[in-house]
C-alpha cells in the first residue's frame, strides 16, 4: 500500500543503479517452473520442497510456483547455451516467491527477492565482492545495524564427511533435542546445527564446532582469503561455524545477514557458493555464487518509515470554482506532458481545506487558482518548504521554469 510501495519501488531502482555499477545484467525468470526443478536443486530434505512450495498439478508433471530464483537462473543459464558462450557471467533479478508457510511478521507467502547470482568463476575475491555488493544495496537502502555471520561448509565430499560426523557425535545425544530435530536427523543432519530451539543450539553450542576439523587445506585457504579480502574492504562479518543454510545447493562459503528490528524472522537476506549445482542440472562444472535480499523484510529493517516525503509531486493545484477547474485541467494536461507532476483538486470545498491536503500530498509547490488569479490569468504558487507565495502567468512555460 501507499506510501511504502514509493519505499519499495525505491528499493528497486537503487538496486537496479548498484547491479549497473557492478556490472550484472538482469535476467527475468518465470514464475512457475517444473517442480522437480526445485527438489533436485534444493534438495528433497530441505524444508522448502518439503513443506513450502505451492504446487500445480499437471496432466502429466507438476509445476510449483518459484519459492527462489537460484534453480530457475542456472536452468535458464544451461536452457539457453550461456555456458558455451560466455564461461562468466553475472545476472541480477528483481521478483516475487512463494513459500506455503504460516504468515507472520517478516513471514510471507508471497514475498519479494533482489537477487544475484556469479556463474563461471571460483575466485575467492567474487565471494567478498558479492558480500561486499550486499552492504552496498543495504547501505543505499539506508539500512543500519544488520550483522553478516559467515561460514565455510566445503567442498561435498568436506560435506558429506561433516555430516557423518555430525551424525556419529550427535546420535547418542538425539534425546537432548527437540522433535523436528530427532525426525531431521536422519534426513539432513545440517538442519540440527540451525534449529531455533533454545536448548538445540545450546545443545550445538557445546560441540565447538570449528573449520578446522573437517574442512580440507584447499577449502581452508579459500576460506582465509574469502575473510582477507573482506577485512581488506572493511566489511564486518563474525564466523559462525553453525551457520549451515536450509538449502542442499550450497557448498564452500555461506553467509546471512541478520537485522535486530525483525525478531524471530530476522534474516534479511542470505547466499553463497553452489559449485556443483550447474553439473547437476546437467551442465559442465561451474563454480557460482549468488544471494537474495527479503524485500519486505528490508522494509522492515529500515529505520525511517515512509511518509509524505517520499511523494514526487512537485504541484497541487487547489482550484476554486468551475472556471477554474477547467482552466487547471489544461494546465495539468500541459505540464504532466512536460514532465511536472500535477494534482488537480476539482472538489468543491474550501480552500483551507485544499491547502491542508496540499501539505498532506507532500507537493513541493501549492497553486491556487481563484477568481482573483482567473482575472489576471495567473496562478499563485507557494513554495510549501520554504513559505514564500508569488504570481506566476497561468501557462505551461512560464509555470514549468517557475517549478522546475
Ligand atoms: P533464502 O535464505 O531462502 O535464500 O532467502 C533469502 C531471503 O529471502 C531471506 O534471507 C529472507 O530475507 C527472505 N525470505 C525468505 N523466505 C521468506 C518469507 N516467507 N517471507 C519473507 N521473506 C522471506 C534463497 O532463496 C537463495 N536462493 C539465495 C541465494 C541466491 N543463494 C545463492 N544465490
Amino acid at each position: 500500500m501507499p506510501p511504502e510501495s514509493s519505499l519499495w519501488q525505491c528499493f528497486n531502482e537503487k538496486a537496479r543503479e548498484i547491479f549497473q555499477n557492478y556490472n550484472y545484467q538482469e535476467i527475468i525468470i518465470p514464475i512457475a517452473e517444473d517442480a522437480g526443478l526445485f527438489s533436485r536443486s534444493l534438495g528433497r530434505d530441505s524444508e522448502v520442497v518439503e513443506k513450502q512450495m505451492f504446487l500445480i498439478p499437471r496432466k502429466d508433471s507438476t509445476l510449483a510456483l518459484r519459492p527462489e530464483g537460484t534453480a530457475s537462473v542456472i536452468r535458464s543459464f544451461l536452457e539457453n547455451n550461456l555456458d558455451k558462450k560466455t564461461p562468466f557471467v553475472k545476472l541480477y533479478y528483481i521478483g516475487p516467491m512463494f513459500r506455503a508457510e504460516r504468515p507472520q511478521k517478516g513471514r510471507l507467502r508471497q514475498f519479494n527477492h533482489i537477487g544475484a547470482e556469479v556463474i563461471g568463476s571460483s575466485n575467492s575475491l567474487i565471494d567478498a565482492e558479492i558480500i561486499a555488493l550486499c552492504c552496498d544495496l543495504l547501505d543505499s537502502f539506508g539500512i543500519k545495524g544488520y550483522k553478516i555471520r559467515l561460514n565455510s561448509l566445503g567442498s561435498s565430499k568436506e560435506k558429506q564427511e561433516l555430516a557423518k560426523a555430525l551424525r556419529k557425535t550427535l546420535k547418542p545425544k538425539l534425546k537432548k533435542f527437540c522433535k523436528d530435530c530427532e525426525s531431521r536427523f536422519n534426513r539432513n543432519v545440517f538442519r540440527l546445527l540451525d534449529c531455533k530451539n533454545e536448548t538445540c543450539r545450546n545443545n550445538i553450542k557445546s560441540l565447538n564446532l570449528s573449520a578446522e576439523d573437517y574442512l580440507s587445506v584447499e577449502s581452508l585457504n579459500h576460506f582465509r582469503k574469502v575473510r582477507l579480502s573482506l577485512d581488506s574492504l572493511g566489511v564486518k562479518y563474525d564466523y559462525d561455524p553453525c551457520l549451515v543454510r536450509g538449502l542442499d545447493y550450497y557448498t564452500g562459503t555461506v553467509f546471512e545477514i541478520a537485522h535486530p528490528n525483525l525478531g524471530a524472522q530476522d534474516a534479511i537476506g542470505a547466499g553463497g557458493r553452489y559449485d556443483n549445482l550447474v553439473k547437476e542440472l546437467g551442465g559442465p562444472e561451474t563454480c557460482a555464487i549468488g544471494f537474495a535480499l527479503g524485500v519486505e523484510r528490508l522494509m522492515l529493517a529500515a529505520d525511517s518509515r515512509p511518509d509524505a516525503d517520499f511523494s514526487d509531486l512537485i504541484l497541487y493545484i487547489a482550484a476554486m470554482g468551475e472556471e477554474a477547474c477547467k482552466k487547471s485541467f489544461l494546465l495539468a494536461s500541459g505540464l504532466r506532458k512536460a514532465g511536472v507532476s500535477v494534482e488537480v483538486d476539482y472538489e468543491d470545498r474550501r480552500l483551507d481545506k485544499k491547502i491542508s491536503r496540499a501539505s498532506k500530498s507532500g507537493a513541493k509547490f501549492l497553486g491556487i487558482l481563484g477568481e482573483d488569479e482567473l482575472k489576471k490569468d495567473a496562478i499563485s504558487i507557494k513554495d510549501l518548504r520554504k513559505g514564500t507565495q508569488d504570481q506566476v502567468p497561468a501557462k505551461v512555460d512560464s509555470l514549468r521554469s517557475r517549478l522546475c
